[in-house]
């Protein structure tokens, strides 16, 4: 059990609660690969994940599609303190690769206001895939902004904070193999709780 490590106030006490056992990501994994490769079953797929939470599913579901598969990586940041919900979504590092005519897959760890999202397929389209595509691990569609959804969902989840398997809080926990909610003063939270 951690402790926060603000030195000189009360500590709070931090836990995480589990809510997605990691044998459960990886059977849903499998699940949501045979799907992918059944929609396309003599296609390259080029998978195009987001850094860096979206890592751990790529490779996990790279692994688990049968045939031909690639992948790529793409970064952004957003503007301002509330992440996401300001919709400022700015390109760090782009693809290595074009991905005109081919079948991509965006894979991200999670779907949660969907502004990033947003951006990365106004930015694809314009690159002229074959197809596209998106899956994610965990959607919130209660917290959407955006107008997206993804293709391929592995978990609708309720508006917590979740950490673990590629979701960190201040770059904490993305190691867990496990999906877990972050708990401060044995309270849920909704959003990222302040540093
Ligand atoms: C997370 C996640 C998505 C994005 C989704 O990334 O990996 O890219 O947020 O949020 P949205 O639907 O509200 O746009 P984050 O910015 O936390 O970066 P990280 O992957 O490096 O942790």
């Amino acid at each position: 059990m951690a402790k926060s490590k603000k030195k000189g106030k009360s500590t709070v006490k931090e836990r995480v609660r589990v809510l997605i056992q990691g044998a459960r990501i990886q059977k849903r994994i499998r699940e949501l690969a045979k799907e992918i490769r059944r929609d396309f079953p003599d296609e390259q797929l080029h998978l195009v994940s987001v850094l860096k939470g979206g890592v751990f599913f790529l490779t996990d579901l790279a692994r688990k599609i049968p045939g031909e598969v690639s992948f790529d990586f793409i970064a952004v940041s957003s503007y301002g303190e509330n992440t996401h919900s300001s919709g400022q979504v700015r390109l760090t590092r782009d693809l290595d690769s074009s991905i005109e005519g081919r079948t991509v897959i965006v894979v991200e760890d999670i779907l949660d206001t969907g502004m990033t999202l947003q951006y990365l397929l106004r930015l694809f389209q314009q690159r002229n895939p074959k197809h596209l595509r998106v899956a994610v691990l965990l959607d919130k569609p209660g917290r959407r902004i955006a107008a997206v959804q993804a293709d391929y969902v592995g978990f609708s989840i309720p508006n917590e904070f979740v950490v673990g398997y590629g979701l960190d809080y201040s770059e904490r926990y993305r190691n867990l193999p496990y999906v877990g909610v972050l708990m401060l003063g044995g309270e849920a939270q909704e959003q990222a709780p302040k540093k």
